[in-house]
């Protein structure tokens, strides 16, 4: 029995998500499902019991998602702080995520036919060693190459590189912080707090956070397209400043000759690609050894 699949929206429900479909929708939402262990308290169950209809409720929302026509989900199951909490809570976790997670993994080819991408992100429980090596291996190699460091080279360095911001971000249970979830990724996202426990989630609240994403709608896209202009324009001035350097030391006035500097222009564009290329590349073939590594030990 497929564990997102099943079931289809109620005719009342078809009918509202068609209206808001009319609407800008967001590509990719990011959800911090919080409020589990409340939940249990307030109905009187055992612990483990709501973070078990927590996983639950995350199946049942890829559902929505996927009838809403999202068709990017990010979700936070656990945190580094989460470590903290009892063996038993921990090791119960563990158990519902390996269960429900596999299943998630092994659907994932027909949700792909469905155009769906799920990504379940974990964070590391310390940053691997090496890749702390190579980022001071990558400090020192571009300490004479300053215009290579730049806020879109953090971007391809982070897992998430292949996937763009979350356009909404969901946290339930009235908590409104991030506990850490998608910092960078969030800064130009829709934040939406709401006051449901995470197992109660329904419909309804997913319907009111896309409401809330298309009334902020316009603010957002503008904040987000003069951030991605103001980027634009600082990389420009760097490789100018620097454009004009090097024609100082080939003697050139400061304006120097203007085929001599759109040529020097290109050719700066093209170098830093390429180093950048190099780094990423180096980049991913330390996380994969990493990964195998990690394999190879827990196996
Ligand atoms: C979120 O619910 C699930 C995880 C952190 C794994 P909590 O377990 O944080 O439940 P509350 O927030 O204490 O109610
Ligand atoms: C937040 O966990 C992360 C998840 C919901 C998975 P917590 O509920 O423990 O967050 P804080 O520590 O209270 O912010
Ligand atoms: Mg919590």
């Amino acid at each position: 029995m497929s564990w997102i699949r099943e079931g289809e929206l109620t005719i009342i429900e078809r009918f509202c998500a068609n209206i808001i479909k009319a609407g800008p929708m967001p590509k990719h939402v990011a959800f911090i499902m919080d409020g589990n262990r409340r939940y249990a308290q307030k109905c009187h169950v055992e612990r483990q019991q709501g973070h078990s209809q927590g996983f639950d409720k995350l199946a049942q929302t890829l559902r929505w998602c996927l009838n809403l026509g999202i068709r990017e989900v990010t979700v936070y199951a656990f945190s580094i702080e989460n470590f903290k909490r009892s063996k038993e809570e921990v090791d119960g976790l563990m158990d519902l995520a390996r269960q429900k997670f596999s299943r998630l993994l092994e659907e994932q080819e027909s949700l792909k036919k469905h155009g769906v991408c799920i990504r379940v992100l974990g964070d590391l429980p310390l940053l691997p060693l090496d890749i702390q090596e190579l980022i001071a291996q990558a400090v020192l190699a571009t300490r004479n190459y300053n215009n290579d460091v730049s806020e879109s080279l953090l971007d391809k360095c982070l897992y998430t590189n292949n996937s763009p911001d979350p356009d909404l971000l969901i946290r339930t249970s009235g908590e409104v912080r991030l506990s850490d979830f998608l910092l960078w990724q969030t800064s130009h996202s829709c934040l939406v707090f709401q006051s449901v426990l995470w197992p109660e989630y329904s419909f309804w609240n997913l319907c009111e956070a896309i409401l809330r994403f298309q009334m902020n709608y316009s603010a957002l896209q503008k904040a987000r397209d003069s951030y991605m202009e103001e980027r634009r324009r600082q990389q420009m001035e760097r490789d100018q400043a620097y454009v004009t350097k090097k024609l100082q030391q080939e003697g050139f006035a400061s304006h120097g000759d203007s085929r001599r500097r759109r040529t020097l222009l290109q050719k700066c564009t093209a170098m830093r690609e390429e180093r950048i290329q190099g780094f990423l590349q180096a980049l991913e073939h330390k996380r994969a050894d990493f990964f195998e590594r990690l394999c190879t030990v827990s196996a």
